[in-house]
């Protein structure tokens, strides 16, 4: 007989599932992390397991979701939609592989498995009859789903019709449906600028997306679907193995992911899971663990399924990318164009794979969305190189003393006044270059590899440099002696002879450097070197009017403006003249006649990942070339470079003929042109 207190235990823990599903899988409002309700349900596994009399058919662990919104009409998958069994380490993912080859009678023989990264989204089921897009279904209670047929078809990668040989007259895939992170951010970063509600994460984003009424409204959601299985077949065959399965799905039109492998044993298993925990920051996508599969069909026949999953597959899981933890405090930082962020200060928490103790919350607007207050427990997300957030508030754990966020009225670093300009969500100091940290922020940015690539001067020396008063601006790191330098702390004769020699170098330079190292606003890399080529010297540059500047390519109304407002300002020009009297130089060029470019006329997309540059330089580098670089593939695409990770842009380029290129293979063009790295 179990204790009162277990039976409590074992109720307590339903009554949370139950409602944290419902906040997540029914309203889209996650309360708790992941992490969390996957430790609870564990837990509660565990008792039920224990005490099998306490199990009831109505416990969260025997059903897969939740029920699915009335909105939609209900569909009934003629095969239900099972989940599958976690393994939380190593061991149990090796008592998985027993488990498997005692079932199976195979000894100590390696098993193979299909490997797959367990991609973070929604769960669908597509229909095809005669190749024809039918139906597309959530997973829903994994019994009956929602019927999205109207939004599925909005989403590019899902094919309406499938193409090729073999496709068996009924077929159903199933796969994910997901927000890639980029369309995420951005997403979001639109819905901040308009002081609209923010999605939480892109799973939260797609499940919204998808849940659209409108399907017009859907189909300006960056949804991709990536395919990992097949459930009702009629009217053909199917291969043998799973990934064979995938490999005609691939072939008939439909998304898989190039992620997977097939491994033998279950030592390959643990290696791959090693190598994606390395990628996993830079996926496009968000991935919460591996999927491990039998590879053999007929295999998986054989070991069937339990309650809610199938013996022949398991989720290793990766450390959770949102975590709880105390929110200790708010500082406001203040960038490089004065612009003032409000910084979460952390109880220290393992986030993503790393230890984080510091978060953004973006803007005053942001603060007052989430409604939070310094001691609140929050959830903090950090998926991929994204800096970490607060995404979310947990608001029965507010503490009695909880104290409201308060925004400064001065600058905290110069005590300037702080302004809000309108339509705009962000604070600014009005200090310019009076402000200590607007003069750090603005001198690490032209010192910066992709700027002036002055070697030797970390942000620590830079932030010496002006807290002792020998640099105020750009301009004064020319004019400081070796002297000076041999008395800040921690400087050695060698370093400062370095320093020194590397600013001398730095003073020979291109107009495009020069021009994105000085800082004006919105003016990155890409458009810094478009002005360079446009006008070819600084003069023409300076004097140009707003009509010329909106006539290069990437310059809007608000970056033409922000160069005129530059070009008109005193200051700048003293300090863009004193930089030129310390003998920084650069060739003028003749602005240049389109046509003579070696790759003039040429579109050209670059993706995936790559090893001997980073896709900004590479793309700064075909522009310099003539090239005009997309972001996505056309039947107009001349050439696609793609690195180790590309995705859908190979897929389209290698369905229309594209030529496609490894790096390799691109920087040995580059060579022929007179390019070398
Ligand atoms: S196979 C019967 N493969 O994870 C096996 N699932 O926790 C069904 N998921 O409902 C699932 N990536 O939404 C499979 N490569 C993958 C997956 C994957 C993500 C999701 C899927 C499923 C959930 C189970």
């Amino acid at each position: 007989m179990p204790s009162a207190e277990i039976e409590r235990e074992v109720e307590s823990l339903r009554v949370s599932l139950e409602n944290w599903n419902y906040q997540y899988y029914v309203l889209d409002q996650p309360t708790v992390p992941d992490a969390d309700y996957d430790r609870a349900l564990r837990r509660l596994q565990e008792l039920e397991a224990q005490h099998p009399e306490l199990l009831r058919p109505d416990s969260p662990t025997q059903r897969v979701g939740a029920q699915a919104l009335s909105e939609f009409t209900q569909v009934a998958h003629e095969m239900p939609m099972l989940s599958l069994d976690n393994a939380f380490d190593a061991q149990e993912l090796r008592d998985f592989d027993r488990r498997v080859r005692e079932r199976l009678g195979r000894g100590n023989d390696e098993i193979e498995y299909a490997c797959e990264p367990k991609l973070d989204g929604i769960a669908v089921s597509l229909l095809y009859r005669d190749g024809i897009l039918q139906r597309g279904a959530t997973r829903g209670d994994g019994f009956s789903g929602e019927d999205i047929t109207h939004n599925v078809r909005t989403i590019p990668s899902i094919p309406l019709r499938l193409n090729g040989r073999g496709i068996p007259g009924v077929l159903e895939v199933r796969g994910e449906i997901y927000m890639p992170r980029q369309g995420f951010e951005q997403l979001n970063e639109r819905a901040r600028a308009a002081g609209e509600k923010t999605f939480v994460n892109p799973r939260n984003a797609a499940a919204g997306s998808l849940r659209q009424l409108d399907a017009r409204l859907t189909a300006q959601r960056p949804l991709q679907m990536c395919c990992y299985s097949v459930g009702l077949v009629e009217d053909g065959d199917l291969p043998d193995t799973h990934a064979q399965v995938l490999d005609s799905l691939l072939r008939w039109g439909l998304r898989t992911n190039p992620e997977s492998r097939v491994v033998r044993g279950i030592a390959s298993c643990e290696a791959y899971y090693e190598s994606l925990a390395q990628k996993r920051d830079g996926l496009p996508y968000d991935i919460d663990g591996i999927v491990y599969k039998v590879n053999d069909l007929e295999a998986q026949q054989r070991l069937g399924f339990v309650s809610r999953a199938p013996r022949w597959a398991i989720a290793r899981k990766f450390p959770a990318q949102e975590e709880m933890t105390r929110l200790l405090d708010v500082e406001f930082q203040v960038g490089r164009t004065g612009a003032i962020t409000p910084v979460a200060r952390l109880e220290p928490v393992f986030v993503g794979g790393v230890t984080v103790s510091n978060a953004t919350l973006h803007n005053s607007d942001e603060v007052q969305r989430l409604g939070v207050r310094i001691g609140d427990t929050v959830i903090v997300r950090r998926a991929g190189d994204v800096i970490p957030q607060v995404v979310s508030v947990v608001p029965d754990r507010r503490p009695e003393d909880a104290k409201a966020v308060q925004f400064p009225g001065r600058c905290p670093v110069c005590d300037s006044p702080v302004e809000r300009e309108p339509g705009e969500a962000v604070m600014r100091c009005m200090g310019g270059l009076v402000c200590a940290a607007q003069q750090k922020a603005a001198i690490k940015h032209f010192v910066s590899r992709r700027a002036m690539d002055i070697d030797g001067l970390g942000d620590k020396l830079v932030e010496q440099l002006v807290d002792e008063g020998l640099v105020l601006n750009v301009a004064g790191l020319y004019r400081v002696s070796r002297e000076q330098l041999l008395q800040l702390e921690r400087m050695g004769e060698k370093s400062a002879d370095k320093l020194l020699a590397s600013l001398e170098n730095s003073k020979n330079t291109t107009l495009a450097r020069f021009l994105f190292a000085l800082g004006i606003r919105e003016v990155g890399e890409a458009t810094a070197l478009s002005l360079a080529r446009h006008f070819g010297s600084w003069e023409a540059l300076a004097a140009a009017t707003e009509e010329q500047l909106l006539q290069v390519d990437d310059v809007g109304p608000v970056v033409a403006d922000h160069l005129r407002q530059f070009f008109d300002s005193v200051s700048s020009q003293e300090v863009v003249a004193q930089l030129r009297e310390s003998g920084l130089h650069w060739p003028d060029l003749e602005p240049p006649q389109a046509d003579q470019l070696p790759l003039a006329g040429e579109t050209w997309v670059v993706t995936g990942k790559l090893e001997a540059m980073e896709r900004n330089e590479a793309k700064a580098i075909l522009q310099e070339l003539g090239a005009k670089v997309a972001g996505s593939v056309s039947a107009r695409t001349s050439c696609v470079v793609a690195g180790p990770g590309a995705g859908s842009k190979l897929g389209k380029a290698t369905e229309l003929g594209v030529e496609v290129i490894d790096e390799a293979a691109f920087i040995a063009r580059l060579e022929t042109m007179g390019v070398t790295l």
